[in-house]
């Protein structure tokens, strides 16, 4: 994005790239819709793309890859030990990074699962700023607990509080001093807070977290997936720091951590994942395991050419122009939905648009996932798929209680440079005409429940018929239109 302005005023993202690539999408009738519904258990997450107009599950793994990412796949260095397309990736970490040991693991969680092996003992706590769903579910692999330290304010989901992702020191003290610093293998924390609508840490809480983490001698991770747009919301949002680079503000917070890792599905726009620090003996902790879970050490389960395409997209998280673009059209997003009366997470964040589903169907009670009913019943009257972050994507404790989410999310991913703005004034609309028929969407029950990660498969049914009568109100209202 850039600063550009406009004749007549308004605020209107503008694109620095154009499009070279195309892949054809699918806008089927909502009959159609309704059959992909019923087969895929009312979950996004089990819906075909031939079935999908607008994917905006995710942002993991579908950003736009750059020309020059694609150009450099070809050059891949296929070797299982010793290639350079490793020793490439090694010198973007280091540059852009700033750290020198690299571990290549498949993907993010991956690198969780290391990290837990290595580290992590039963009965400790990791204290973080909030969870993401694949770092619980490895911590409590291990028969630890995580401890999620945030100020409230981070849970007022209409909010003008600009860094919902700090971490509340004064608890991060009491729970080392309750709990002994010999049980707190690290303290983690993600940049960009994934599952509380994306929303940055400043760097003053970072620094702030570092010197806890120094008095007590504990180890600090940061989770780097969402690295980019958290240092470009810091720009945007601490003064102390608006006169930085983009590469400068990386530097500084990969800086204060012991350990950096992050899913290349998201840091750099291809596939992949890495860990990576500047001390040795944490790096000898780890070593082993990736040879036993991921693969050799100059590639670690990805393939080379996806490495390549990291190693540039390493260095394009140095472009603002490339980082800005997800989040100014998030940004558009979320203020044209408000507009119109839609309750949104705010401040605007990254990653993509939540919407508060608690609000959006009050009338839907907790255990009925009003989050998962909103993405089921906009998929429906759109063909965008969204995905639920709320208590389907919880679980149960150990007596098979639901454990009710904090929040109940509708998020709308806006991978970068995928989406066109005619598209996303597409999923304005379409969400306006749902918040005004709200009250014909009901709730969801699990008929097919997994145990762990339940909402990737799970199979849900609507609690009622709601769904024919929204695709009556549809057909009332757009006619024959797709
Ligand atoms: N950490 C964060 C903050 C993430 O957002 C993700 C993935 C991971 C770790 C795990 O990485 O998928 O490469 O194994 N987030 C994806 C999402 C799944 O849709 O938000 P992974």
């Amino acid at each position: 994005m850039s600063n550009v302005k406009f004749y007549k005023g308004g605020d209107m993202p503008l694109e620095l790239h154009k499009v070279r690539v195309v892949q054809k999408l699918h806008l089927v009738p909502i009959e159609r819709r309704m059959e992909a519904l019923k087969e895929g258990g009312f979950n996004t997450f089990r819906l075909s793309t031939l079935d999908v107009y607008l994917d905006m599950l995710t942002d993991s793994g579908v950003n736009a890859m750059s020309d020059n990412q694609v150009a450099a796949m070809l050059r891949a260095d296929d070797a299982y030990a010793g290639s350079q397309s490793f020793i490439r990736l090694q010198k973007a970490v280091e540059d852009v990074l700033g750290k020198k040991y690299l571990l290549p693991a498949h993907q993010g969680r991956a690198c969780e699962n290391i990290l837990a092996k290595a580290f992590i003992k039963k009965g400790q706590v990791v204290p973080m700023n909030y969870h993401f769903t694949t770092t619980l579910a490895h911590v409590q692999e291990m028969g630890a607990r995580v401890a999620e330290l945030y100020y409230d304010r981070a849970m007022e989901l209409k909010s003008d509080y600009p860094f919902k992702g700090n971490m509340n020191i004064e608890k991060l003290e009491e729970l080392i001093l309750a709990e002994g610093k010999e049980n707190i293998p690290y303290i983690r924390m993600e940049a960009s807070t994934n599952l509380i609508g994306g929303q940055p840490f400043s760097m003053s809480n970072l620094m702030d977290v570092r010197r806890i983490a120094d008095k007590y001698g504990i180890m600090l991770v940061l989770d780097a997936s969402l690295l980019g747009e958290n240092a470009y919301l810091i720009k945007q949002r601490e003064d102390k720091w608006k006169e930085n680079s983009l590469g400068e503000i990386l530097k500084m917070m990969t800086g204060l951590a012991d350990i950096v890792y992050f899913s290349a599905r998201k840091l750099t726009s291809s596939r992949g994942g890495g860990i990576c620090t500047n001390q040795r003996e944490l790096y000898n902790k780890m070593e082993a395991l990736i040879p036993l879970f991921e693969g050799f050490l100059t590639y670690g389960g990805i393939s080379v050419r996806e490495i390549e395409a990291m190693t540039v997209g390493m260095y394009e998280t140095l472009d603002e122009t490339a980082i800005s673009q997800s989040p100014e059209f998030i940004k558009y997003l979320v203020t044209e939905l408000e507009k119109r009366g839609v309750p949104m997470v705010t401040p605007p964040g990254v990653l993509g648009a939540h919407v508060n589903a608690m609000e959006f169907c009050s009338h839907i009670p907790q255990d009925q996932y009003p989050a998962g009913a909103l993405a089921a019943a906009f998929y429906l009257i759109s063909g965008v798929r969204g995905m639920e972050r709320g208590t389907v994507s919880s679980t149960r404790d150990e007596n098979g209680k639901e454990i009710p989410a904090d929040v109940e999310l509708l998020r709308l991913a806006v991978p970068r440079r995928v989406f066109t703005l005619s598209q996303i004034n597409y999923v304005i609309d379409r969400m306006h005409w749902l918040y005004d028929n709200r009250h014909l969407i009901g709730g969801l029950k699990f008929v097919y429940e997994p145990p762990v990660l339940r909402f990737f498969m799970g199979g849900l049914e609507p609690t009622s018929n709601w769904p024919n009568r929204l695709m009556e109100k549809f057909r009332e209202d757009f006619g024959d239109s797709l």
